[in-house]
């Protein structure tokens, strides 16, 4: 394989604000050097330093076994549980603190104090414990983003079951397939949640997505939507009912620091979804950690994380991380712009906000509604402003800065994974000069490099693969029930390194610039291209909102380009805009990054999550019928239109 050219250039960079790193967590880069240095020289001393910090009711012995590579044994023989270290572990002394501020999305809210919430905990694992589940049972969690849902996780973690949260826009198809993967013997789910103005019927699909799966045995059901649900007798349970007679106490499992504590399904890029098994002691290692350096968390902090907990980023950062540090953490049900465009700007007026993590796809969803929605809100309570989930194109970058950090908010803008557990390569706000659509460094114990298909390192500015070459706590302990596949997926394409899947450059100032999925890469006359580097020039145009880029076949070339753009509101897509905006690529990076053909569309086919589903994509531009897992799709009714389109 040749290389992934380098095409996109950017010299803009921002040192953190004064103010902001006098009072940082970490506010010299002397002592973020030393720290990395000790975290890659001696791992093991470094990370007995920080889980120490931790409640561990029995102390682990080693601090990590690496002798059955890949299979990792961190802080071996340890026990802990993970609800204590996220709640018991404050009391009394943040008893009065609000641990989650909740807003429904017709605009009810709920705060919940850490005594409230360790309260309300301890009687959901009594209640499922009453229904006879415990350590090491599956429980699978399909939930609106209601208190109950964070309540429901700990719960879990507390006797210690396994928890698998799902995320609760898949149909009943996608949870049947994750129910009966990972055989859960029970089911957390609600009567229904509010979205975009109206409620979804959860409940309904989770009984059609358990029919004849008699090993589910109990579906706990919390009342949220008021709507209307079938009922089987004897399996079915409201929550309310279940937790009305039990004690407000319940003694924490101690759980082995390699005892599962969920397992998380990420789709690949074909076929049947991997549930990605995450255990305990590492796992609340990497989170407490990371949220405390990267997020710089104060005491007084208001911490929004937008995600929703159906994803790793909810578990780490909504959930474990957050609440570990005893965080106010804000919690929000409905969709961004129900029931206007400035919702979230909204909500981070009302409760204060000052820190505040979303993903590129909103915000350039937010820039396509126009600023005049988060300029109506008071958003100076913001001080640290974080992006996650894909590359954000510069644009985006300055767009976020300016209009939603007023040009005071440090940016962090985080690469991890559902496999890594916890965020891996970032800025730490007091510390790094941002480069906008850069991740800029790795974290404390992350060791990564850039290679090519054999596992040769590359040199600056060089794209290839990115690998990690040393085990960190919060890494994933396998696909469960499938150990071949873990190998083979992570381990086995670079010997002795874990393979993200991702391409990457570090430029010469050490900087990691991604440049997306390596299955996404377009060869042109053998010039490898990254989807992102086009995409983020075709943004750059002043009248584009979002764009898509992937390779079709071509005989000449081996590939060509085929973009699909999303255009603002008023803006004419016709052939004459279509030719400018091939040149404005052209001129951005060069005659060979000029798409052959441009599509216009009215929405980009996308995972729940935001990421652009350029599969689908590259089978529309070759025109086949796609085939493989689609389960993700947001929006059938986009993919129908793209195929339909005609030009
Ligand atoms: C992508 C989300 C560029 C990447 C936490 C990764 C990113 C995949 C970034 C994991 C970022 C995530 N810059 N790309 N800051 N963060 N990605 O499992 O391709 O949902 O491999 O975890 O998202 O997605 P996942």
């Amino acid at each position: 394989m040749s290389q992934i050219d380098n095409v996109l250039h950017e010299d803009r960079r921002f040192a953190p604000p004064e103010e902001f790193r006098e009072r940082a967590v970490l506010g010299d880069e002397e002592t973020y050097r030393r720290m990395y240095r000790e975290s890659i020289e001696s791992p093991e001393t470094f990370w007995d330093g920080v889980a120490r910090e931790l409640p561990w009711s029995e102390p682990y012995s080693r601090v990590l076994d690496w002798s059955q590579a890949p299979r990792a044994r961190w802080f071996v023989d340890g026990r802990i549980n993970a609800s204590a270290v996220c709640l018991d572990r404050h009391l009394p002394e943040r008893a009065e603190k609000p641990a989650i501020v909740w807003e429904g999305e017709p605009g009810d809210t709920r705060t919940l104090t850490y005594a409230e919430l360790q309260r309300e905990v301890c009687r959901a694992a009594n209640g499922l414990k009453s229904r006879g589940i415990s350590r090491g049972d599956r429980v699978a969690i399909y939930m609106p983003m209601i208190p109950e849902l964070a309540v429901a996780l700990l719960a879990c973690a507390r006797i210690g079951a396994v928890h698998s949260v799902i995320f609760g826009g898949f149909s009943a198809q996608a949870l049947r397939d994750r129910i009966e993967d990972g055989s859960c013997c029970a089911v957390i789910t609600a009567d229904g949640g509010w979205r975009r103005g109206s409620v979804l019927p959860l409940k309904r699909e989770v009984d059609a997505g358990i029919e004849g799966l008699d090993f589910v045995h109990t579906v706990v059901v919390v009342r949220r939507g008021e709507n209307e649900v079938a009922w089987t007798e004897g399996r079915d349970c409201w929550y309310h009912e279940l937790l009305a007679g039990v004690a407000n106490e319940c003694e924490p499992e101690a759980m082995d620091s390699e005892d599962p504590l969920f397992l998380l399904y990420t789709s690949g890029s074909t076929g049947k979804p991997k549930g990605i098994v995450h255990t305990t002691g590492g796992y609340l290692v990497g989170t407490s950690l990371t949220t405390k350096y990267v997020f710089d968390l104060r005491e007084d902090d208001v911490y929004w994380c937008t995600a929703d907990i159906g994803w790793i980023t909810g578990h780490s950062y909504i959930v474990y991380g957050p609440l570990a540090n005893g965080a106010t953490v804000v919690m929000y049900e409905g969709a961004p712009t129900t029931p206007h465009a400035g919702r979230f700007w909204e909500l981070v007026e009302k409760h204060r906000v000052t820190i505040f993590y979303t993903a590129p796809t909103a915000i350039r969803t937010f820039m396509r509604l126009g600023a005049e929605h988060p300029e109506r809100f008071d958003l100076s309570s913001l001080r640290l402003l974080g992006t996650v989930g894909e590359s954000i194109n510069p644009e985006a970058w300055m767009w976020y800065r300016d209009t939603i950090g007023g040009g005071r908010c440090p940016i962090v803008d985080t690469w991890w994974q559902t496999e890594t557990g916890a965020i891996m390569l970032t800025p730490l706000p007091g510390v790094t000069e941002t480069k906008p659509g850069s991740a800029t460094w790795p974290f404390f114990g992350v060791d990564p490099v850039i290679v090519d298909e054999q596992g040769n390192e590359l040199g600056a500015n060089e794209g290839g693969l990115l690998a990690l070459r040393k085990p960190w706590p919060s890494m994933l302990r396998g696909i469960w029930g499938d150990e071949e596949r873990f190998r083979e997926t992570y381990w086995s394409q670079l010997p002795g390194l874990y393979f993200a899947g991702d391409g990457a450059r570090r430029d010469e100032e050490g900087y990691f610039w991604i440049l997306g999925r390596v299955d996404d890469v377009i060869n042109i006359s053998g010039h490898r291209l990254s989807t992102m580097e086009v995409e983020s020039a075709l943004v750059s145009h002043p009248a584009v909102c979002e764009a898509a880029v992937v390779g079709r076949p071509d005989e000449v070339t081996g590939q060509s380009i085929c973009a699909f753009v999303t255009v603002a509101a008023d803006v004419e897509a016709d052939a004459a805009f279509g030719a400018a905006l091939r040149e404005h690529v052209a001129s951005e990076i060069g005659k060979l990054a000029r798409p052959a053909e441009l599509r216009f569309t009215d929405a980009l086919p996308k995972t729940r999550s935001g990421k652009i589903m350029r599969r689908l994509l590259r089978d529309i531009a070759a025109g086949i019928e796609s085939v493989g897992d689609m389960s993700t799709i947001e929006d059938y009714s986009v993919l129908a239109k793209l195929r339909d389109y005609d030009d």
